[in-house]
């Protein structure tokens, strides 16, 4: 079945949806987005998608194509129209299409390009690989260096995850100056001992959504945070470790460079910090 995508205020079959060659989102992956997870037919911290969005567009200095409301409306009536039960919503905004490709930025005659589709994951929150946990492979930070801002510009997290394939693991954890920096699609957690420990936010990571909601679970469990900078070798004497994004949740992490942590099973703490993330979520979903 083709699924209905929207395109500028559009709702078009998808091979019947279009962006010009100009855009700007093709030609400079000036671009951003946001991945909202659906559960239950229902979308998974939505508001903090939207101020995160909101906050990329104002970094870059990029018109905002329509208003939260909006964007609200167009999340529910594409879940709606491709009957998603689990699953996410992609949302892109580019600085438009001009009608000669420059380096500067086009004046505001140019509208910005809006694009949402949907991807259906039939038991997202019962995906196999929390059972057995991921592994993961650390490899060079190559990124440029506003990873705050949520810009498409994702091919070195792309070479990340072929790197992590070839060394048969699940993802990579990127490493600069000496430590951990996140997952190259979500954001890297150890645990040692009685304390959780992930990197603080600035222009090094990018603020995850889901970030946010599992620290505030943690701290209404009494669980220790500590939002700092850790090496790949405390990683590696760790007790547990786990990723966290909008389309994981909370994903355990079980081997580091071919080298187990622990028992090399899932951990308690992100066993319990999934169940919770996943019970307040499908609550408090929209
Ligand atoms: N990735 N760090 C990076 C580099 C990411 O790309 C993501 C999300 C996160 C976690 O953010 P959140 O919890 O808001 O999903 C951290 C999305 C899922 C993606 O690119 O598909």
């Amino acid at each position: 079945m083709s699924r209905i995508v929207y395109v500028n205020g559009d709702y078009l079959p998808e091979s019947e949806a279009k962006v010009s060659v100009f855009d700007r989102g093709f030609l400079m992956a000036d671009a951003v987005y946001e991945v909202t997870s659906v559960l239950g037919g229902k979308l998974v911290d939505f508001d903090g998608h939207t101020t995160r969005l909101r906050r990329s567009l104002s970094e870059l200095d990029m018109p905002s194509p329509a208003t939260d409301e909006d964007l609200l409306a167009i999340h529910r009536e594409l879940v709606a129209r491709n009957g998603i039960e689990d699953g996410m919503v992609y949302l892109q905004v580019t600085r438009g299409a001009p009608s000669e490709r420059d380096f500067a930025y086009p004046d505001a005659s140019v509208p910005p390009t809006l694009v949402l589709f949907t991807q259906a994951k039939p038991g997202l929150a019962d995906s196999p690989l929390a059972r057995t946990g991921m592994a993961v492979i650390s490899i060079p930070d190559q990124r440029w260096a506003r990873r705050d801002i949520k810009t498409v510009q994702l091919l070195y997290p792309s070479m990340g995850k072929m790197m992590a394939k070839a060394q048969g693991a699940d993802d990579a954890w990127m490493i600069e100056d000496g430590v951990v920096t996140e997952g190259t699609s979500n954001n890297a957690y150890i645990v040692k001992g009685d304390t959780i420990v992930t990197r603080d936010l600035g222009p090094h990571i990018l603020a995850g959504i889901t970030r946010a909601a599992v620290l505030r679970f943690a701290a209404e469990s009494q669980m220790k945070v500590e939002e700092r900078p850790f090496t790949l070798d405390e990683a590696l004497a760790a007790d547990e470790a786990f990723i966290t994004s909008a389309t994981t949740f909370v994903m355990p992490v079980v081997r580091i460079d071919g080298r187990d942590l622990g028992a090399g099973r899932p951990g308690p703490v992100a066993i319990r910090l999934r169940e919770i993330y996943i019970e307040e979520s499908r609550r408090a979903a929209i």
